[in-house]
């Protein structure tokens, strides 16, 4: 185990209890410069992105644009780059990777087999997030338990193994009803689409809205029926 492994278990312990501006806090003393914080824009992300804009924490916020997006999800961009006074940076895929897996799989290719689905998710998004963690420390990230039965064993300071970064996710323990409450408390702005249904968003032709009572991310890669996708890009895999 390194060093950084062993630091993450302590914090769990220590920190349960903690609220988020006492963390992003104490993380920005600790890790000066080695702190990211990805946003695609969702309610969680919302919150976050309010608690480092209002505190004007020193934390680099990250989305990636995958060329797929909603424009609604452009619209909030740009709301809450404006709200805020901020500036959010966009990682891309590479231009290559993109032209080439088109012309191999087709403009909507990911409707074809799983496997053309994780070709994009990796081109689009894994490929650039692999830029975005380059020799940083902590990964901020809006995961919550309540998303789906295999986000419910993740804790509030996990170690990628993967990305080989502290993953911190603040807001891991907090109910839809609670980041919906802090965002109207706070008047925190929120992706247009929500009110539609559109609970979990990604990518505008692999999102749809879901029914109530649905399952969180059964709008996300819907036509993945099989367990097989797992409903997850590859982003937060263990
Ligand atoms: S995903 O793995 O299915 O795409 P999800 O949409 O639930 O993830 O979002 C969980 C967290 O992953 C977000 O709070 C955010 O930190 C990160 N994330 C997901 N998609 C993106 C994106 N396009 N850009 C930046 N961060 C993202
Ligand atoms: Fe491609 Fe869909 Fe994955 Fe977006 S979510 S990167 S469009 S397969």
């Amino acid at each position: 185990m390194n060093s950084e492994q062993h630091h993450y278990e302590q914090w769990d312990l220590k920190h349960q209890d903690a609220d988020v501006t006492y963390l992003l806090k104490y993380l920005c003393e600790m890790y000066p410069g080695k702190i990211v914080f990805s946003t695609s824009f969702n309610i969680e992300d919302q919150v976050i992105t309010h608690f480092i804009a209002n505190n004007q924490f020193p934390i680099d916020i990250f989305t990636l644009d995958t060329g797929r997006l909603f424009q609604e999800t452009y619209n909030i961009w740009s709301e809450t780059e404006k709200k805020y006074g901020i500036k959010i940076m966009p990682f891309f895929p590479e231009s290559t990777d993109v032209e080439k897996m088109i012309m191999k799989q087709g403009i909507n290719g990911f409707y074809e087999s799983i496997e053309n689905r994780k070709e994009c998710c990796y081109v689009r998004k894994i490929k650039p997030l692999i830029r975005a963690l380059k020799d940083k420390k902590i990964w901020i990230t809006g995961l919550r338990a309540e998303h789906s039965e295999y986000r419910q064993s993740m804790n509030m300071f996990e170690w990628d193994d993967k990305y080989q970064i502290i993953k911190f996710n603040p807001l891991i323990h907090w109910t839809q009803q609670d980041v919906m409450e802090f965002i109207k408390k706070n008047n925190v702005p929120y992706n247009s689409l929500v009110d539609k249904g559109y609970w979990s968003i990604g990518c505008a032709p692999c999102t749809r809205a879901i029914k109530k009572g649905e399952p969180y991310r059964a709008g996300r890669w819907w036509w993945e029926n099989n367990d097989e996708g797992k409903k997850e890009c590859g982003l937060h895999l263990k």
